[in-house]
């Protein structure tokens, strides 16, 4: 009865090890503790089969110095291991020192004649096929037959070895399949956002590609200026795709779309309990960051009051997190990026002069599309080519209409051709859009150009005529007076308006 207690004792406390780790070592040396202060047993091993050499390995010995245990490997039918092995069948020698069988490879008994030892041999089987051996020495002179009941528990501990086993190559199986999809992805990232895949051969466009080039091998910081819509995300994503942190992250944090109130902690992390509703440490951009590239958007946008503490992590790499006190220090790359007028904003006193010199180490300025019409038909074959694909279309343009949107401003850059192509793939009922079927698109697209060009809230869209006029009439102006550089009276000129004309328009549009 005492000997049943105990083996369920044991049995529960080795369910329990296995519960506790789910690596295979650590439970199976906590096993063979159980057996060995529980139920007495003496010596044992677990061997598995090691898949590339076919080998039996000794994964966990109990009672084994490390010498013994290097000493402990075994071919597939070798030995009584070998034998159980090759078998599946568990093997018992009630006294190894008669057994010629018995190897004794280790070398741990040392006397194996005068002293009565058993040995009991069990196989480890995952869905039938026997992957491993466990095995126990058990002293013999106290006994006549507890071989059985010791049978029994080992039959019960060698299954429980298998799910384990079991469970281990699962997850290793899971994290490698995890590893290689990562690797997959990163890789499908890289080539994607390389710079052959953007679009333009300008020659304004060829030095920012060079210039890409030569930053990206470097870690300094880049400060990428344009309009609204030229692809400064494009090639900050170039820049780190095609750089030595590739494979780290690239973190974009927008500096307009982020709250003030929000965007210390946003970029700095915060402790638990560092304001109400923070429940939990969370970590910021920047330590998100940490070995890869951090994606400054709209970097003009800064709160001022930000700017001294966001200063000195661009100079020491180190900071605090908000109601943190300890000092974190981080690797990361920054790429800063905005369509606003920075110089303009150090003389309105918006943007720290100090900050600003920091990120503008190597300027990378893309010039609008307008300046780049070359690009234009180029664009027009790129996006026809991926929204026809997207929306399983075959659209196609007539020369006429390619030429409209050559002529085009494009105020809103390649993101408004962009969009203009996909409502038109999408739109269109016929196979050819012509310069007339195209213009229905790029009506709607004066008001976007406006709300791009001046900053104005978004109003609601108005087709009326006279609201059509009016859209036409800001937008002109608008666009003369950013080719006359802001001087008004040229830009009446070029209208053919008085200045008195274009000063009461610029009020009544409330034009920048
Ligand atoms: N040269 C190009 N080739 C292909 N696609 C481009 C190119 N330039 C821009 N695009 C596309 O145009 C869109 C706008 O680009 P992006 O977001 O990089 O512009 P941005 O300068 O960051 O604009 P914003 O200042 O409004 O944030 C994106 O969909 C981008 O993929
Ligand atoms: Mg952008």
């Amino acid at each position: 009865m005492d000997q049943k207690i105990l083996e369920l004792t044991a049995l529960y406390e080795i369910s329990k090890a296995f519960a506790s780790s789910l690596d295979l070592k650590v439970a199976s040396n906590k096993v063979m503790d159980i057996l060995s202060s529980v139920l007495g047993m003496r010596r044992g091993t677990l061997t598995l089969l090691h898949r590339e050499t076919g080998e039996l390995v000794i994964e966990v010995a109990h009672g084994l110095t490390s010498e013994e245990k290097k000493r402990g490997h075994y071919r597939v039918g070798e030995g009584i291991t070998g034998k159980v092995m090759a078998t599946g069948e568990p093997m018992v020698v009630p006294d190894i020192g008669q057994e010629p069988l018995f190897l004794n490879r280790t070398g741990a008994r040392g006397d194996i004649e005068h002293e009565n030892i058993a040995f009991l041999c069990m196989p480890v089987k995952v869905y039938g096929d026997t992957i491993g051996v466990l095995s126990v020495d058990r002293l013999f002179d106290d006994q006549t037959m507890l071989i059985d009941d010791d049978l029994r528990v080992l039959t019960i501990v060698a299954g429980q070895i298998g799910q384990a086993v079991k469970v281990t190559e699962m997850v290793t199986q899971e994290r490698q399949r995890l590893i290689d999809r990562n690797q997959r992805l990163e890789h499908e990232l890289q080539n994607k956002f390389h710079l052959r895949n953007v679009v333009g051969h300008d020659r304004k466009m060829e030095e920012v590609y060079e210039s890409v080039d030569r930053v990206a091998e470097t870690r300094a910081t880049v400060l990428i200026r344009g309009e609204s819509g030229t692809g400064k995300e494009l090639i900050a994503r170039a820049i780190h795709y095609g750089s030595a942190r590739a494979g780290a992250p690239f973190i974009k944090v927008n500096c307009a779309a982020i709250p003030e109130s929000l965007l210390e902690s946003e970029l700095f992390g915060h402790e638990k309990g560092a304001f109400t509703g923070a429940i939990e440490t969370r970590k910021g951009r920047f330590e998100q960051a940490h070995e890869g590239t951090l994606f400054l958007d709209e970097v003009g946008d800064l709160p001022f009051a930000l700017q001294p503490k966001f200063l000195r992590v661009l100079q020491e790499m180190q900071f605090e997190r908000v109601g943190g006190s300890s000092t974190i220090s981080v690797d990361v790359r920054i790429i800063a990026a905005t369509h606003r007028d920075l110089e303009r904003l150090l003389r309105d006193n918006m943007f720290r002069e100090d900050l600003y010199y920091r990120l503008n180490v190597v300027p990378i300025y893309i010039p609008p599309l307008r300046e780049r019409i070359a690009d234009i038909p180029l664009l027009i074959e790129h996006f026809l080519q991926r929204f026809n694909t997207e929306h399983g279309k075959s659209v196609e343009f007539s020369q006429d209409a390619v030429e409209v949107m050559v002529q085009h401003k494009w105020l809103g850059n390649v993101r408004e051709l962009e969009n203009c192509l996909e409502r038109a793939v999408i739109m269109t009922r016929n196979k050819v859009i012509d310069a007339k079927g195209l213009g229905g698109y790029m009506n709607l697209l004066l008001h976007s150009d406006l709300v791009v060009a001046t900053d104005i809230e978004k109003q609601p869209h108005d087709y009326s005529l006279p609201g059509s006029v009016r859209a036409i009439e800001r937008e002109q102006i608008s666009e003369a007076l950013r080719e006359c550089g802001g001087v008004k009276a040229r830009a009446a000129k070029l209208l053919g308006l008085t200045k008195r004309q274009i000063g009461y328009k610029i009020q009544k549009y409330n034009i920048e």
